[in-house]
């Protein structure tokens, strides 16, 4: 006898950040497990701006388009209430990829999924410092943007997730840190709780015009969370053999057609830069070796996450349009369950 699931089913390509005539909430009995499947009962799961990408017919994006008719993927926080697969047992906590619904089901063989510890002072920690953004940011910073001590780095979308994993990185590692942000409340968070040494409104000022104030020697390292007119602004402040480590590329992610830019191009060639993509599946076998490297920086308060998080499966739409939208800081996230209620072990 299955479970009552719902699940955010792809029905349609959106248009813009309109989610509501393509996402459709639908009820349904979980199916009998597959030989090698888990079914994972959701706590949490994690909105992620790259979705937007795979909800579009894009075939050359790092992932294949979310098929329609298909539930909506994303990186949950669960327990396993059933498994047919000999390394998950039912009870365990696990991290993983499955779907916007109030029970995943993942099959280990061939996607992510991972068993954590439930001996974390904030469990929504796997899904932000201690996750794919957490180690997407450190090695942004330390591998693929090469930071050095002394540089001087900034980040944009920098009150996000990644960014503000990004930053304060980057601060302990000893660079001067800048990051962009859209709002005053979103810089005051940057500078005031995470130590940033400034914080720029992209929204109020000539940005450009803005970087070359508060980065007079110019930037060594672009970590770019957005590209668009974001990115120019930055290529124009760039400094002598500077990195731009290419972590995402947030204002395209809703247009069907190749990118015509950067339109700074020319700067790369003028200021010798190096520009990096890199993209965190490539690098989750990784995770455990940088959560030791980071735990550190944890305990001391000096990497800090807030989340953003949404009750209610049913109001996951109206959660997903903020990250587009500004209107959140920190990790989002939208809670369908509860440990204590889910677990039995807690
Ligand atoms: N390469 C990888 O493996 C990898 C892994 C994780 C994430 N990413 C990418 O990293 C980026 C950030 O993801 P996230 O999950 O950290 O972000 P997030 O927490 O979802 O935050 C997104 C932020 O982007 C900013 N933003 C929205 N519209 C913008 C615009 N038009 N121009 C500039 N900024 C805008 C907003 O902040 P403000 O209003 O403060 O600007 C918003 O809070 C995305 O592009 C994502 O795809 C890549």
């Amino acid at each position: 006898m299955g479970e009552q699931n719902r699940q955010w089913v792809l029905t349609h390509r959106p248009v813009g950040n309109k989610y509501a005539d393509a996402v459709e909430l639908v009820s349904m009995q979980t199916p009998d497990l597959a030989e090698g499947d888990v079914l994972i009962r959701n706590i949490y799961f994690s909105l992620d701006a790259g979705t937007r990408m795979w909800m579009g017919p894009r075939e050359d994006s790092y992932s294949p388009p979310t098929p329609l008719g298909s539930p909506i993927i994303s990186t949950v926080l669960g327990s396993v209430v059933a498994s047919r697969h000999p390394d998950f047992q039912s009870g365990d906590l696990v991290r993983a990829y499955g779907q916007w619904a109030d029970f995943s089901i993942s099959r280990p063989d061939e996607v992510y999924v991972e068993r954590v510890s439930r001996r974390l002072d904030d469990l929504r920690q796997h899904l932000g410092v201690f996750g794919a953004n957490g180690w997407t940011a450190y090695l942004g910073v330390l591998e693929y943007g090469a930071a050095r001590p002394g540089e001087t780095f900034v980040v944009s979308a920098a009150s996000g997730v990644t960014g503000a994993l990004a930053g304060q990185i980057a601060k302990q590692h000893g660079c001067r840190v800048v990051g962009i942000t859209g709002s005053p409340r979103k810089s005051a968070w940057l500078t005031e709780e995470l130590g940033f040494d400034a914080a720029i409104d992209r929204n109020a000022v000539d940005l450009e015009q803005a970087l070359r104030e508060t980065c007079p020697e110019g930037v060594d390292v672009y970590f770019d969370n957005v590209g668009g007119a974001v990115l120019d602004s930055v290529l124009a402040n760039m400094s002598l053999f500077g990195r731009v480590a290419v972590c995402g590329l947030l204002v395209h992610y809703d247009q069907n057609e190749p990118l015509p830019g950067p339109a700074r191009f020319d700067q790369i060639l003028m200021k010798r830069l190096t520009m990096t993509g890199f993209f965190s599946p490539d690098f989750y076998h990784r995770g455990p070796d940088l959560n030791r490297r980071m735990r550190p920086w944890y305990e001391q308060g000096k990497l800090q996450m807030a989340f953003d998080v949404t009750p209610g499966l049913e109001n996951t739409l109206d959660a997903y349009s903020t990250l587009f939208t500004g209107g959140k800081i920190g990790k989002a996230l939208v809670q369908v369950g509860d440990l204590d209620a889910t677990s039995g072990l807690s």
